[in-house]
């Protein structure tokens, strides 16, 4: 019989050793993703850069993997942060994004030696300034602008989204104000200018309007600065998309702004970029055991082992994914069904109406395209253990994240004797 295999292991061989739901990676589909980005995001006119934006996937291991293949990271909170500090990232390659960055984070931050921050607003730099100060401590800040352009769709919108929780309008008198305390610091240095447009992007123009935007805000300044583009490439969850090859996609960056960059007159110091999904999107794939089936007047209903709490993106943004029965794969795809997770929650559906075959309970679901923002957005809703996570490669599975117990549910909780 015709069964998934993932990096030579069989499907039903890993569930059966690490139980299900499961994150099961890829590890070689990650490697080649950061080659990919790697060979083909280079300029010999800029030094280059690529940041992992690990909120898609974060974990020891993987800030390992992505370190040893040359990266950068991104993170966004002192929980992320600390993790890096656990890893072999160096902590002068981290870079800490977010638009509300506590004073305790920044303080452990710094303390532990952070030196590039993206400020968001006017606050945080005069926070920075003060910190760096009284720290004693030199920090490279690159201030997060919003460009007014929206990518989260097929198409772009311009001036969308100037109410953004994040970033300023470079023209704003708050950047204006940010900049110049920045610049009269004694412990500051504006490093450059950031930008992120959206998520799952599929068309270039976008990007080409983004990049034009900030090497036209550099040409305000003597020195020469670094541009951060963001990330939000696209990846293919169902048949329907059709992401721009990462090898094509980095080459058009760097043409587009090496060709933008000699319009202007313009030179930059580096250019980076943000990858997260398109690093580990495609390498994930979910386990699940298929429990009841059940039908209903207009539907046919597979139910499995998880759901919304490890997987929270059909629900919060109908996301689509595809999916396998992996013991059937040679078996005919008769039924239309709709495969629902095991959570108190109407929503709680990862694949609305797809093709599968006719199952008995104990067979194995592949939903495929998983490892991004599945982990990192898991939650314990209903008191849902959190799955484990395991890297195959070459036939040979490791546990990355080790199951959670009932146990693990309970840390942290503090239970009064007399009440
Ligand atoms: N850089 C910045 C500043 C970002 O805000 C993000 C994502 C990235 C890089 C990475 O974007 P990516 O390459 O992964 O598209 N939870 C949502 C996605 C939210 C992304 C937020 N920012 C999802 O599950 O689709």
């Amino acid at each position: 019989m015709n069964e998934l295999t993932i990096a030579g292991v069989k499907a039903t061989e890993l569930a059966r050793e690490y139980g299900t739901p499961l994150y099961v990676y890829d590890q070689e589909k990650i490697e080649e993703k950061l080659l990919e980005f790697k060979e083909n995001f280079t300029s010999p006119r800029f030094k280059t850069k690529i940041l992992y934006a690990s909120k898609a996937f974060q974990t020891i291991e993987m800030i390992d993997l992505v370190h040893s293949f040359g990266f950068c990271l991104d993170v966004v909170s002192g929980g992320e942060f600390f993790t890096a500090l656990q890893s072999q990232m160096p902590v002068e390659n981290i870079y800490f994004h977010g638009n509300n960055k506590s004073f305790a984070e920044l303080e452990f931050a710094i303390e532990n030696g952070l030196q590039h921050v993206i400020a968001d607003n006017l606050m945080e730099v005069e926070f920075l300034s003060e910190l760096a100060k009284t720290q004693k401590r030199n920090l490279q800040v690159m201030l997060r602008l919003n460009v007014g352009i929206d990518a989260h769709t097929h198409e772009y919108i311009v001036t969308a989204h100037i109410d953004s929780k994040f970033g300023m309008s470079y023209e704003s008198v708050d950047c204006q104000k940010a900049i110049q305390l920045i610049q009269e610091s004694e412990f500051l240095e504006l490093e450059g200018f950031h930008a992120h447009i959206g998520s799952q992007i599929f068309d270039l123009t976008a990007w080409f309007a983004e990049i034009e935007k900030l090497v036209h805000v550099l040409k305000d300044f003597d020195e020469s600065l670094t541009l951060n583009l963001g990330g939000g490439f696209g990846v293919t969850y169902t048949e329907a998309d059709k992401p721009i090859p990462i090898a094509e996609n980095m080459k058009a960056f760097i043409e587009k702004t090496e060709e933008i960059l000699e319009k202007e007159n313009v030179m930059i110091r580096e250019l980076i970029i943000e990858p997260g999904r398109s690093v580990v999107a495609e390498a994930g794939i979910t386990l699940y055991t298929i429990g009841y089936q059940k039908k209903t007047p207009n539907k046919q209903y597979y139910f499995v082992d998880g759901g919304m709490t490890d997987n929270i993106r059909p629900a919060l943004y109908q996301a689509e994914y595809s999916c396998d029965v992996v013991n059937k794969l040679d078996v005919e795809k008769t039924e239309t069904v709709t495969i629902a997770g095991k959570m108190c929650e109407s929503g709680d559906i990862i694949i609305q109406q797809t093709k599968l075959p006719k199952v008995t309970t104990g067979d194995i679901l592949a939903v495929y395209s998983t490892g991004a923002y599945g982990f990192s957005m898991s939650s314990h809703y209903n008191r849902a253990t959190r799955p484990a996570v395991i890297f195959v490669k070459k036939g040979e599975s490791r546990i990355v994240v080790k199951r959670e117990s009932y146990e693990d549910l309970l840390r942290g909780e503090v239970v009064y004797e007399s009440k």
